[in-house]
C-alpha cells in the first residue's frame, strides 16, 4: 500500500514577465478562469533577467516544476530578453539532467498579455506534468527532514557550543 505521507501536492513556480505573462495571469483572474492553486507566480520585469541560479534555487527549495513565461517572439519590451531567457532555460535544463532531475520539470512559454486562457492552460499543463513526474526528490528529502521522518547523519564537525568556544579563546588569551 502506498505511504500517504509521501503523496504531496505539486508545487509549481512561474516566473512571469510583467508586460505579457503577468498581465495574462491578471487577465485570467479577471476572466475568472480556473487554474491550479499550485502555481506560485513570481513577477519579474523581463524574462531576460532570469538567472540560472534562480531556477536551480527554486528546485532546491522544493519546487516540483518551474516555468518562465514571457512575451511572444519579437514582442519583448527589452528587445531580446525572451531570447536570452530561452538560452538560460535550455542551459538550466542541461544542468538539471546532470544532477539527475528530469529536464521536463523546467519550461519556457511565450504568453502574450491578451492570452488569459493560454496562461490558465499552461498553469494546468505544468501542474499536471509535475504530478506525473512525481515529487522533486530534493523536496521529498526536505519534507521528510522537516517532519523528522528521516534524520541526517551526525555532523562530523559540529560547531562548538558558545561556552566551549569562549573557554578556548580565554585559554589562548591567557596562554
Ligand atoms: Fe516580456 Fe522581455 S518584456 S519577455
Amino acid at each position: 500500500m502506498e505511504d500517504q505521507s509521501l503523496v504531496l501536492e505539486p508545487k509549481v513556480v512561474a516566473f512571469c514577465c510583467t508586460y505579457c505573462a503577468y498581465t495574462a495571469a491578471d487577465l485570467a483572474g479577471a476572466m475568472r478562469l480556473e487554474y491550479p492553486p499550485n502555481v506560485r507566480v513570481v513577477q519579474i520585469l523581463c524574462t531576460g533577467k532570469v538567472e540560472v541560479q534562480w531556477l536551480l534555487r527554486a528546485f532546491e527549495q522544493g519546487a516540483d516544476a518551474v516555468y518562465v513565461a514571457g512575451c511572444a517572439l519579437g514582442d519583448c519590451h527589452f528587445l531580446e530578453g525572451n531570447l536570452q531567457a530561452l538560452r538560460t532555460v535550455g542551459y538550466a535544463k542541461r544542468l538539471l539532467a546532470e544532477v539527475g532531475l528530469e529536464p521536463e520539470r523546467l519550461e519556457f512559454f511565450h504568453i502574450p498579455a491578451s492570452a488569459g486562457l493560454q496562461f490558465a492552460e499552461r498553469a494546468r499543463q505544468m501542474t499536471e506534468r509535475a504530478r506525473q513526474l512525481g515529487p522533486n526528490p530534493l523536496r521529498i528529502n526536505r519534507g521528510l527532514l522537516e517532519e523528522r521522518k528521516i534524520a541526517l547523519p551526525p555532523d562530523p564537525h559540529p560547531p562548538l557550543p558558545p561556552a566551549q568556544l569562549g573557554r578556548i579563546i580565554r585559554d589562548q588569551q591567557n596562554g
